[in-house]
């Protein structure tokens, strides 16, 4: 009897889903006009799809295949044991300011009060896009890496923005031509975003790149979001350079980080914004009143992070590092691919312009007829046609058996053509 009520029910429900869906689909115009041109994220669809194909091998997902050290987990244990499940302060537990403070010190000698100069976020995306809303007048301009992180150009959009393209291209290794970003800084720019170990390139920016765009930012009066947080996922003799260290750029600069990559901490959702005061309030006050304060366990695991043993850090790296050499070495092997050896983050970026298809149909190909998943470039803006991104946050057998399946589907296609 009760079942029988139940399923009525369920039908009554799916029923009146699907009306509203219909109606939903008549009304487009119920959304608002900022979202007009925002489309879903080719990532969040392919990663949709892995879930439906048998056997198939991502490389599209930018997120480690590593669990977080221990003490993480434990942390979270205790928290819950010790009854952690309340809302805390909006920008953060003071334990994990404090902590993300003695960080910054350490580590690029910058001091951050804790009150006030830090705040603890939904990972590195509610940073950006707090960023965007606490800072940004209709029409203002920002200036955005492209290609460039898939959260960046809504963020702008959804802000009232307007975004900028600064295109990076594999002539100038991925990096910045500055001649160029002065040519495309207006009266109205105010914002420029910089990422660097970037996604989707791998690149990194090294001492003269960020000095040069320092100069640039302290001449423009423009506020800067850096976005670091593949800090410590870089290869060989690479430094990695925190923008807030040049000179007239801690005042100017917001440092964004996150857990989800240095400790495989994806899913936990912590990140932070570091500035100076009067950009960390505003912040403040949009996070405050859209998600009133950060999952209070996952921040008590955070803070464990940053305080215990820092050797899987390392060890993950070195794994990644094994991956990269590999990946960029079978992919340079390829007739008619290319591929630039990344510096940092966890994405080779091939170039893959000789085949005369568009970055979606290869990756769409590749998907059908090599069960492996690749990221068009074109998701990450129009400067990244003509490539693929591949993650290699996954296991390095399963990196072996995806290129091995690339390889002969890729002369396959070479055959049928000739
Ligand atoms: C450059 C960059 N910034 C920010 C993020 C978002 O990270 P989080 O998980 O902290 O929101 C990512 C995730 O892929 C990223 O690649």
């Amino acid at each position: 009897m009760r079942n029988e009520s139940i399923g009525k029910r369920q039908t009554f429900y799916a029923e009146e889903v699907k009306e509203t869906q219909g109606n939903y689909l008549q009304m487009r115009s119920r959304r608002s006009k900022r979202l007009g041109n925002i489309k879903a994220s080719a990532i969040r669809r392919l990663f949709g799809l892995v879930k439906q194909i048998p056997d198939v091998i991502s490389l599209g997902i930018g997120e480690p295949d590593f669990t977080p050290p221990p003490n993480v987990l434990d942390a979270v244990k205790r928290a819950l044991d010790d009854g952690k499940t309340h809302y805390v302060l909006s920008d953060g537990i003071s334990e994990l300011r404090e902590a993300l403070a003695k960080k910054f010190s350490r580590d690029y000698d910058l001091f951050y009060n804790p009150e006030g100069e830090i705040l603890v976020t939904v990972g590195a995306t509610e940073a950006v896009a707090l960023a965007m809303q606490a800072l940004l007048n209709p029409d203002d301009e920002v200036l955005i890496p492209n290609p460039g992180f898939v959260c960046y150009e809504p963020a702008v959009l959804i802000a009232g923005g307007t975004p900028v393209s600064v295109p990076i291209l594999e002539g100038n290794g991925f990096k910045p031509d500055i001649e160029n970003v002065t040519s495309l800084i207006t009266s109205k720019s105010r914002v420029m975003i910089i990422n660097s170990p970037n996604n989707p390139t791998g690149a990194i920016y090294g001492y003269n790149e960020l000095a040069e765009l320092s100069k640039l930012a302290v001449e423009n009066d423009l506020i800067v979001i850096s976005d670091e947080v593949y800090e410590r996922i870089i290869y060989g003799n690479t430094k990695h350079y925190c923008l807030a260290t040049f000179p007239g750029m801690r005042e100017r600069t917001i440092v964004v980080n996150s857990f989800s990559k240095t400790y495989a901490m994806t899913g936990f959702r912590v990140g932070c914004a570091a500035g100076p005061r009067d950009l960390i309030s505003a912040m403040l006050l949009v996070h405050q009143f859209t998600v009133a304060c950060v999952d209070t366990v996952a921040q008590y695991a955070a803070t464990a992070a940053l305080e215990g043993p820092q050797d899987s850090v390392s060890t993950m790296v070195s794994m990644f590092d094994k991956r990269r050499r590999f990946i960029c070495e079978r992919l340079g092997e390829m007739e008619h691919v290319r591929c630039f050896l990344p510096e940092g983050a966890f994405y080779a970026f091939p170039n893959i312009k000789e085949f005369g298809k568009t970055s979606a149909e290869l990756s769409e190909y590749l998907l059908k007829e090599a069960r492996v998943v690749v990221t068009p470039g074109s998701a990450f803006g129009k400067y990244g046609e003509g490539y693929l991104r591949f993650s290699y946050a996954t296991s390095f057998e399963k990196i072996v058996e995806a290129l091995d399946r690339i390889e002969r589907t890729i002369r396959k296609l070479r055959s049928t053509k000739s």
